[in-house]
C-alpha cells in the first residue's frame, strides 16, 4: 500500500467513525451495529500502529484517554463564567419576569430550557478544532481539563464548519451509569458518590484520563458566546447553530411567549423529571434576544436576562428503626438503614443502604433517628441528614460492628478501602453469594439455581462449594421444597449444559476480584484454557490492552491458593470445561454471519410445539449442522422438545448439552 493509499484509508475511516460516533452519542440515532464500528476501528487502531505519524487529533483513537497528567493548570475566563439567579416558586418567577419586563418597557419572548445538575464547562474551538476546555471554578479561574473532555464522545473534535467560537454548556453522568458506578464500587469496597453530579465532577477531575474515558460522560451545549460576531440573534437560534456544528444540545427547550406556557413547561418537566435518562434540577428561562440581554446586562455573579427555577427538594422525614449489616460476595459488609415505609418520587421507601461506616459515621444516623430521606438522581434512596431537634436525649452512637454478622468472623479494612469485609472464606454468606453468582446469568447461566435453592442446598449441606453444584443428585433435588420432578430434571439440564460453556463463563463466575464480565472474555482468548491462566504471571497479564495491574496482581494472586488448584481439580473431574471454545473476537468480527450451530452433530427429539421436525431439520443444515438419529459420544447438542424419553436420559449420561424448543427457537432468532 503507497503511503497515499493509506493516508486515504485513514481519512475514510476516522470521517466514518466520527460519523457513526456523532449520530450515537449526540444525535441518539446508532446507524450501524457496534459490531460494524469495532470492525472499522481496529482497522483503524492497526493502520495508526504501524503509522504513529499519521494519527490526527481528530482522530477516534485519541478518545481513549492514557495520558497522565501531574495536575491541572490555571485558566482564566476572559469572560466569567456566570451563574445563575434562583427562585423557588411560580410566584418568584412571576416577580423576576415583571421586573424585567418593566425595566425594557417591553412584553419579551423566553427560551425555557431544562437545568441539567451536571458542572459547567467551556469549550474553545479554533478553525472548527477543539484547542481547549476547562471547569467554571470560581467563575473568573477555572481549571484546564482539555485532556479528560477529549474522552467524552459526545464533545466534537471538530465542527462542521471551521468557526473559531467559545462554547458553554453541562457535563453529567447519565443515571444509569452513575447506578453502575456505584454498585461497583460498593462490590469493591469503595466509597461511593452521593449523585450523578459529584460522580461527574470527581470523574473530570481525574489526572488519569483513561479513568475518565471509563466512566461515560455526556454533555449539554447551551450556551455560545459573542453570537452577535457570528449574526446570531437570539438563543433558539444560537441552540439550533451549535447543534448543526455537531454539539449535542437538549432537545427539550422550547421557544415561549406568555406565562401559560412557561408554567406548562414547568409542569411538564416536573412531571418527566423521573422518567429522563440524566438529572435535573429545575428550568432555566433565558430572554430570547440577545439585544434585550446586552440591553440588561449582568450583575457581577448572575445574568438580568436569565433565571433558574430550582424544583423543591423531593424529601421526606421518617424514622430509622435499624441498621441491618449483609455481607456480599466480595466479602464486603454493608450497613442499610431500615425506615419506616414513606412515599418517595411516586414509590414506597422502606430502606437506604448506607454505604460503609465512615459514611454512617459521618452523618452520625443512630436507631430511633428521625432523617431526611430523599432519591439520589432522582433514584436511589439516600439519607440527607439526621433531624437533630427530634433526636431523643438517651439516643447513642451507633457502634459499628467488629464481627461478621454471618460467621463472627473479625472484620477488616483491606489497603484503603473505606468498606469492612469479611475475608473468612468459609463464611456462609460469602459461599452462598458466590454460588449464587457463579450460577447467574452472564457466568454460567444454571437457569433455575437461584439465591433461594442456594440456601436450602447450602443449610441442607448439600453443597459447600462451586465443584459441588456437578455432584448434585435427582434423589437430593427433589426434596427440595416446592421441586417436583420437572423442575428437578430442568435444574439437572441446566447444571449438564453448563458443563459445556466456553471459559470466560467460568473466569468471570469465579468472582476473581476485579474480574468482570469483559475482563473475563479477553482472558479467555488470550490464554485458551484455565491451566494457561493459572500459570500467568501479573506483568504479563498486566501488558494486555485494557488489562492492567490490578488485574494482573488481583489473577495471579487467585490462582497461587492451593484450594482454587484443588476447586479446579474438582470441575474438570466434574467434566466441566476448561477451555476456550469461542472465537476470538477478530474471528467473531470477520464471520460474524456465521451461526453457532455450524459443525455441530444435532439430534432432534421429543415433540416439538411451533417448529415441524422437518423445518428444524433443515433450518439447523442450512446453519451447517448435521442432524442424526441417535446420541452417543459424538453428539454437539440434544434439542428436546417434550416427552423426550430415552434421547435425553442418554444426553445427560454422557454430559451432552441440551436445548429445549423455546431456546432453540430463540437462537434460530437471533442468527435468522
Ligand atoms: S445558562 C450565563 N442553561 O446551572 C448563564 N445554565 O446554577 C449561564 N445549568 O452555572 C448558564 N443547565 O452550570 C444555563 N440550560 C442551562 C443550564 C445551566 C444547567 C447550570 C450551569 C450554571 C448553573 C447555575
Amino acid at each position: 500500500m503507497s503511503q497515499k493509499d493509506i493516508e486515504m484509508e485513514l481519512k475514510e475511516l476516522r470521517d466514518k467513525l466520527n460519523r457513526w460516533s456523532n449520530e450515537y452519542y449526540v444525535l441518539d440515532t446508532p446507524s450501524v451495529e457496534d459490531s460494524v464500528y469495532d470492525k472499522h476501528y481496529q482497522r483503524l487502531l492497526e493502520l495508526e500502529q504501524a503509522n504513529p505519524d499519521l494519527v490526527t487529533a481528530d482522530s477516534p483513537s485519541q478518545r481513549v484517554g492514557g495520558k497522565v497528567l501531574s495536575g491541572f493548570t490555571k485558566v482564566n475566563h476572559d469572560i466569567p463564567m456566570l451563574s445563575l439567579g434562583d427562585v423557588f416558586s411560580k410566584e418568584e418567577l412571576i416577580e423576576f419576569l415583571e421586573r424585567l419586563e418593566n425595566s425594557v418597557e417591553q412584553k419579551l419572548d423566553y427560551s425555557c430550557e431544562l437545568k441539567i445538575d451536571g458542572l459547567a464547562i467551556s469549550l474553545t474551538y479554533e478553525n472548527g478544532k477543539f484547542i481547549k476546555g476547562s471547569t467554571r471554578g470560581n467563575g473568573v479561574i477555572g481549571e484546564d481539563i482539555t485532556e479528560n473532555l477529549k474522552t467524552i464522545k459526545a464533545i466534537p473534535m471538530e465542527l462542521n464548519e471551521p468557526v473559531s467560537i467559545e462554547v458553554r454548556g453541562e457535563c453529567y453522568m447519565p443515571k444509569k451509569s452513575f447506578v453502575e458506578l456505584n454498585t461497583k464500587r460498593e462490590a469493591e469496597g469503595q466509597a461511593v458518590f452521593a449523585n450523578p453530579r459529584n460522580a461527574a465532577a470527581g470523574s473530570l477531575r481525574q489526572l488519569d484520563t483513561k479513568i475518565t474515558a471509563s466512566r461515560n460522560l455526556s454533555t449539554f451545549i447551551y450556551y455560545l458566546m459573542e453570537p452577535e460576531k457570528l449574526g446570531i440573534k437570539t438563543q433558539t437560534e444560537a441552540l439550533n447553530k451549535l447543534e448543526s456544528w455537531g454539539f449535542k444540545v437538549n432537545n427539550e427547550s422550547k421557544q415561549v411567549k406568555t406565562k401559560e406556557e412557561i408554567f406548562a413547561y414547568i409542569d411538564e418537566a416536573t412531571d418527566q423529571r423521573a422518567n429522563l435518562p440524566y438529572d435535573i434540577d429545575g428550568i432555566v428561562l433565558k430572554v430570547e434576544s440577545f439585544a434585550v440581554q446586552s440591553q440588561v446586562g449582568n450583575t457581577v455573579k448572575v445574568p438580568r436576562w436569565a433565571i433558574a427555577y430550582k424544583f423543591p427538594p423531593d424529601e421526606q422525614e421518617t424514622k430509622v428503626l435499624d441498621i441491618e449489616w449483609t455481607v456480599g460476595r466480595t466479602g464486603v459488609v454493608t450497613p442499610t438503614a431500615v425506615m419506616e415505609p414513606v412515599t418517595l418520587a411516586g414509590t414506597t421507601v422502606a430502606r437506604a443502604s448506607l454505604h460503609n461506616p465512615d459514611y454512617l459515621r459521618e452523618k452520625d444516623i443512630r436507631i430511633g433517628d428521625t432523617v431526611k430521606l430523599h432519591k439520589a438522581g432522582d433514584i436511589i434512596p439516600e439519607i440527607s441528614e439526621v433531624v437533630l431537634a427530634k433526636r431523643t436525649e438517651d439516643s447513642v452512637e451507633y457502634q459499628i460492628p467488629t464481627e461478621c454478622p454471618e460467621c463472627g468472623a473479625n472484620l477488616v479494612h483491606l489497603d484503603d478501602e473505606v468498606a469492612l469485609r469479611c475475608i473468612n472464606p468459609q463464611c456462609p454468606a460469602l459461599v452462598k453469594e458466590s454460588l449464587t453468582h457463579f450460577a447467574s446469568r452472564n457466568a454460567m447461566d444454571i437457569r433455575g439455581l437461584g439465591p433461594r435453592i442456594i440456601e436450602q442446598l447450602y443449610n441442607r449441606e448439600m453443597i459447600k462449594d462451586v465443584a459441588g453444584i456437578y455432584s448434585l443428585t435427582f434423589e437430593q433435588l427433589i426434596t427440595l421444597d416446592k421441586f417436583k420432578e420437572k423442575s428437578a430434571n430442568n435444574l439437572l439440564t441446566a447444571i449438564n449444559n453448563s458443563r459445556n460453556n466456553s471459559i470466560e463463563r467460568l473466569i468471570f463466575g469465579l468472582g476473581i476480584r476485579h474480574v468482570g464480565a469483559k475482563v473475563a472474555r479477553i482472558l479467555a482468548e488470550n490464554y485458551k484454557s484455565m491451566d494457561n491462566l493459572a500459570k500467568a504471571k501479573s506483568d504479563e497479564i498486566s501488558t494486555i490492552d485494557s488489562l492492567g495491574k490490578i488485574i494482573g496482581d488481583s489473577v495471579e494472586m487467585y490462582f497461587a491458593d492451593e484450594h482454587v488448584m484443588e476447586l479446579l481439580d474438582e470441575l474438570r473431574q466434574a467434566g466441566v470445561n476448561l477451555e476456550f471454545l469461542g472465537k476470538t473476537r477478530e474471528e467473531q468480527l470477520e464471520s460474524s454471519t456465521d451461526s453457532s450451530f455450524n459443525g455441530l452433530r444435532v439430534v432432534l427429539t421429543g415433540t416439538l410445539d411451533t417448529l415441524k421436525r422437518s423445518e428444524a431439520k433443515s433450518w439447523l443444515e442450512a446453519h451447517g449442522a448435521k442432524v442424526t438419529g441417535s446420541v452417543s459420544k459424538k453428539t454437539d447438542l440434544l434439542i428436546a422438545g417434550h416427552d423426550a424419553g430415552s434421547k435425553l436420559t442418554k444426553a445427560q449420561e454422557l454430559n451432552v448439552r441440551v436445548m429445549n424448543e423455546a431456546e432453540f427457537i430463540q437462537q434460530m432468532e437471533e442468527e435468522s
